[in-house]
């Protein structure tokens, strides 16, 4: 099939690569020149682990091309995936590049003999695809709605595992408005043997936010049962957490008496909060969507209002120990929203070192990965990075794990033990063991043992 997918984003470029790699003919448009040009030489212009050598391999089979939007590029294929960025705007989806995008394809439409087939594949709030979208089609291309095919496909992958989650999903939702739209992304489709939900595509858009809204709602609540741990004290909200996914409902046991632990359960570890451009953009969409219909959105603004607290639990662990932290030293290591990214929207890391800047800590970062996003976009910390951490620890009183690099857990060392004796460790995200810090205090969300 030959597919054209607008916008290459981590959403747009990995389903344009995958959709290559399975055998389809892909022409990925952006409005970005330099974008284009070093997709085209084989370099995606954002990290993504997998991303380089599958883009080179599928450039080099010839099913795969980027290409400015342009009048004769945008003419030449008859099905379209709309993957543009849906960003938050004042707690609002902005479908700002949703409507140019359609806009574009409905001046396809409206010259073409062809029946054209549009797949809105962003995240966008439900009734979006069967109205915003469809009227600008129908508006723009004067013609009627039974002319052009219209259907919903959600993409579930995260940033970091992203191509194991395109080529190898959990489910694939197919939303549809009319019954050749359904056969066509059956034939997208078709290489992946997975279960497929056939909706229409209100409830593709739906399902698509209920899954993330359900998956934030259990990082704030196992925040929020780690800071009732934090202050109640002596309670490790971590074994609390072990302790509740014992529970044969959350982890079943199998005849062979082998306990399957399901994936789900790694989100509920207590930690500095959720970050990154879906959780905290569609919750609020959600929060917006639900006051819009009259209703009052008790669970999202709570989801919400967790998360905006929980990076403050670092520096309020740390003065409950250091007392003031003006002058104290804080290494914080990790500003990416989570590791294998170097995405800094909303990250917690980030978060916390400004928090920790205004109450006069001296604080330097460090991210192995995301730096050069901070120097981009984060003035305020460009200026304290520094790139070898390791001689950073010497220096530090305190060192803050906000993301869980797996370069970080070196910490546990033997041969780094004399740089970090009598520190301060505060491992935000427990990727570390207490046990292997008996010569530093070890400081998590939620404990709080006196
Ligand atoms: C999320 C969903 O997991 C994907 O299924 C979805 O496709 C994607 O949003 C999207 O809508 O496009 P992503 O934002 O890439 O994917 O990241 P996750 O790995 O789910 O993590 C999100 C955030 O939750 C990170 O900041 C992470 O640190 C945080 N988190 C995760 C916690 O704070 N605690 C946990 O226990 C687990």
């Amino acid at each position: 099939m030959n597919i054209t997918v607008l916008g290459t984003g981590y959403v747009g470029l990995v389903s344009g690569v995958c959709l290559a790699q399975v055998g389809h003919n892909v022409l990925c448009l952006d409005l970005n020149e330099r974008t284009v040009k070093s997709l085209n030489a084989g370099h995606p212009h954002i990290y993504e682990e997998g991303l380089d050598e599958m883009l080179k391999s599928v450039i080099q089979s010839g099913r795969f091309k980027a290409s400015l939007v342009n009048d004769e590029n945008i003419m030449s294929n008859d099905v379209f995936m709309i993957a543009v960025g849906t960003p938050s705007k004042e707690g609002r989806i902005d479908l700002g590049q949703i409507e140019a995008a359609s806009k574009a394809i409905a001046q396809v439409i409206k010259k073409k003999n062809n029946r054209v087939t549009v797949l809105v594949k962003s995240t966008v709030v439900p009734g979006t695809t069967d109205t915003f979208v469809r009227n600008i089609l129908i508006d723009q291309s004067g013609k009627a709605p039974s002319e052009f095919g219209l259907g919903m496909n959600p993409e579930f992958l995260r940033e970091g595992n992203a191509i194991r989650d395109f080529m190898e999903p959990d489910r694939v939702v197919l939303g549809f408005e009319d019954q050749q739209t359904l056969e066509i992304l059956e034939s997208i489709y078709r290489p992946w043997k997975v279960d497929k939900i056939r909706c229409n595509t209100r409830t593709a858009e739906m399902i698509k936010y209920a899954n993330n809204f359900f998956l934030a709602l259990q990082i704030s609540a196992a925040n929020e049962v780690a800071n009732l741990c934090y202050n109640i004290g002596n309670i490790d909200p971590l074994n609390v957490i072990k302790g509740v996914i014992s529970d044969k409902r959350w982890s079943p046991i199998e005849d062979s008496q082998k306990r399957y632990v399901p994936e789900i359960t790694t989100y509920l570890t207590p930690g500095c909060g959720f970050g990154g451009s879906c959780f905290p953009k569609d919750v609020e969409a959600i929060r917006t969507l639900q006051q819009e219909v009259g209703l009052v959105p008790r669970m999202a603004q709570a989801v919400l209002d967790v998360n905006k607290e929980q990076p403050s639990m670092v520096v309020t662990g740390l003065k409950q120990v250091l007392g003031s932290l003006k002058g104290i030293k804080v290494l914080v290591l990790g500003l990416a929203f989570k590791p294998d990214t170097d995405d800094i929207r909303e990250s917690a890391g980030i978060k916390i070192a400004k928090e920790l800047i205004s109450v006069g800590a001296q604080v330097s970062c460090h991210d192995p990965v995301a730096a050069a996003n901070i120097q981009k976009n984060e003035p305020e910390l460009a200026t304290i990075l520094i790139d070898d951490w390791i001689s950073g620890l010497e220096q530090a009183d305190v060192i803050v794990i906000a993301t869980k690099w797996k370069d970080y857990s070196i910490l546990q060392s033997k041969q780094l033990t004399p740089k970090i004796r009598e520190k301060v460790i505060f491992d935000c995200r427990r990727m570390l063991n207490a046990e292997s810090f008996p010569e530093s205090k070890y400081l998590s969300i939620g404990c709080n043992f006196k």
